[in-house]
């Protein structure tokens, strides 16, 4: 999704402004731009795809100036070409923008009618045109709060103007934009991953502020304009220098490591010697909470839909589970003694944000289960589970998957104990087999070859079917997701009881259809589900784990095990080869695995 950098220095900066959009180039957009001010023009350079086909123009190169800012965007307003790409900019005043103008059709009339004249199909220019009409009768610093006062949506704006050299205003309401503090220069960016390589040192923006940038000050205001000050935090050097190795994708590499970020998840939060699970500081007497709601977007509401089946087997808690953007407009009966858990791998998904936001006005106890800890999810929530399995940049979400639901599982596995859901002796022997999970993810990722192999069948058919029944049902969903992201076909995630109440109809000779059928209290239900579909010429890829039972069934296409645990601990496994079977689906497309095509890693829009 969009992607804003600005940097002030002394030196020239479009080389380090490319190299910055390059980092936010896993969030995924579709066009790219810089605008520095030399000789007191503003210059601005765009073009359509990738950061690469920008740093090519020979122009950039050339490029003067040592003020300027960069974006990368995902279209909203008007299709992806050079010409919707920001910078957007009038002769005195250049503006970056992440979010949404939601009013921009009347501000456009309403500046169309004082003569502006518009270039692109953007929401975006009318900032620019607003700023430009006040600067006729205002100072900076009234015109960008006069301009901010007429926005409706959503923003984080980076702004440079003809006439001033040493300035960058910054300003945000509902998209987060984040300070940077280096030597000589200042820098503005919308997450803390474009400012890493510059600068450890960083503020967040809030709601509603907006700030002043030169080379040697930073100033914060609120929404009023009053001065206010800010802290700056240093982030942890973790993270710093996250490359690809010798890997082709980030993909690859994030399914790889899955074993090291289960084992890092327990070392956070298992307490070895004592037997238990450290949840330190939880705010609030657990005896007094009766429901947990779960809320997320993507494959995070999967792990949600997961934790229901965990909450619901170790707690007597009530649970449900929602997508962020249906809970944020629905007419919510909020209770005291509720736990709301928001579950964001990046911590800045917009929707799951304005969740968290309607929860925390409303008094609500608020969770969040997030692996970045500088997001805007983590900084609001009032708890924050840290998921711990380091930075992700494969737009499709893998390693952090199995984070959050390890998260979820250890939580919902505690809150079972200090309620007396589970014994003592039933909560250790779930902690023995957790310990043992990073080797059991580590065995079943070496099964290769066949996913391999099937992936060819998936990507020629007109479509697929993801089944299962009971825990394995989240997985179903979430290995149909992973598929269509990145291989674009179709393919669609059921529980595989439902099948016959209508999904039954599209199955046709040769339809791939995996079958996730482990070893548990579903499995005879979900293999009589499984002869359903064979039955009607379903190619069946089934998925179980290893057992010494037989499996007695005929016409199964294939069959991959993975390895054996309880059957809490199953989902993890059987994710493995769904996340495979994805990426090399997409490797045989020849498809931009690591940015799939018209998706976003961090959604900061609705
Ligand atoms: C985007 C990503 C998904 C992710 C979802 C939620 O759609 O492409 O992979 O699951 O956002 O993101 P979050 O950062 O909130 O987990």
């Amino acid at each position: 999704m969009c992607g804003i950098i600005g940097i002030n220095s002394y030196k020239p900066v479009s080389s380090a402004i490319i190299n910055s959009l390059k980092k936010l180039e896993y969030r995924g957009y579709d066009s790219a731009g810089i605008a520095t001010l030399s000789s007191g023009l503003i210059n601005e350079i765009k073009s359509e795809g990738r950061v690469d086909n920008l740093e090519k123009n020979s122009l950039v190169k050339k490029m003067e100036g040592t003020i300027g800012i960069g974006h990368v965007r995902w279209a909203t307003h008007g299709i992806p070409s050079s010409l919707n790409a920001h910078p957007h900019s009038s002769q005195n005043v250049s503006v970056v923008h992440n979010g949404i103008i939601e009013n921009s059709t009347i501000l456009k009339k309403f500046l169309i009618g004082k003569g502006h004249k518009f270039k692109s199909q953007t929401d975006t220019e009318v900032i620019v045109h607003l700023i430009t009409e006040h600067l006729k009768k205002e100072n900076i610093i009234n015109s960008i709060k006069k301009t901010l006062k007429l926005l409706h949506g959503s923003f984080a704006l980076g702004i440079i103007f003809k006439d001033q050299p040493d300035l960058i205003i910054g300003a945000r309401r509902g998209s987060p934009l984040a300070v940077g503090y280096g030597p000589n220069e200042n820098y503005l960016g919308s997450d803390s991953y474009a400012l890493k390589s510059m600068t450890n040192k960083i503020t967040y923006l809030n709601d509603g502020e907006f700030c002043v940038i030169k080379k040697d000050l930073v100033e914060f205001f609120d929404e009023k304009g009053t001065k206010i000050n800010k802290k700056v935090l240093e982030l942890s050097s973790e993270n710093q220098k996250y490359d690809k190795g010798d890997y082709k994708h980030f993909m690859a590499k994030e399914i790889d490591e899955q074993p090291m970020s289960i084992k890092n998840g327990i070392k956070e939060y298992l307490d070895t010697a004592n037997n238990d699970i450290n949840i330190f500081n939880f705010p609030w007497k657990i005896e007094n909470i009766s429901s947990v709601i779960l809320i997320g977007c993507g494959t995070a509401y999967h792990s949600c839909l997961m934790a229901k089946y965990w909450f619901e087997e170790l707690t007597s808690l009530d649970v449900s589970v929602d997508i962020a953007s249906e809970f944020r407009y629905r007419k919510n009966r909020f209770k005291k003694d509720s736990l709301y858990i928001f579950v964001s791998q990046s911590g800045e998904t917009a929707d799951t944000y304005a969740a968290l936001d309607l929860c925390n006005k409303n008094g609500m106890k608020t969770c969040g289960v997030v692996n970045v800890i500088e997001s805007s999810i983590a900084r609001d929530s009032k708890f924050v589970l840290p998921i711990h399995c380091g930075t992700e940049i494969g737009v499709a979400s893998t390693k952090a998957f199995l984070g959050q639901m390890l998260i979820l599982y250890i939580l919902s596995l505690k809150l079972g104990l200090i309620r007396g859901d589970i014994n003592k002796k039933k909560f250790s022997q779930k902690l023995k087999d957790l310990k043992v999970l990073p080797e059991l993810v580590s065995k079943t990722l070496l099964i290769d070859n066949k996913i391999q192999t099937t992936s060819s069948t998936f990507i020629e058919a007109k479509g697929s079917m993801f089944l299962g029944r009971g825990f394995s049902y989240p997985i179903a969903l979430e290995g149909a997701l992973k598929l269509k992201e990145l291989s674009y076909v179709h393919a669609e995630g059921y529980p595989a009881g439902e099948m016959k109440h209508g999904p039954l109809a599209l199955i046709e000779e040769g339809m791939p259809v995996v079958v996730l059928a482990p070893r548990d209290n579903y499995y005879k239900k979900t293999i009589s589900n499984m002869q359903e579909v064979i039955a009607r010429g379903a190619k069946v890829l089934l998925i179980t784990n290893k057992s010494k039972d037989e499996i007695v069934s005929e016409n199964i296409w294939e069959t991959i095990e993975v390895e054996t645990t309880n059957e809490d601990l199953l989902p993890f496994l059987l994710t493995i080869p769904l996340q495979k079977l994805a990426y090399y689906s997409a490797l045989k497309k020849g498809y931009d695995i690591d940015k799939p095509r018209n998706l976003a890693k961090s959604v900061t829009v609705e």
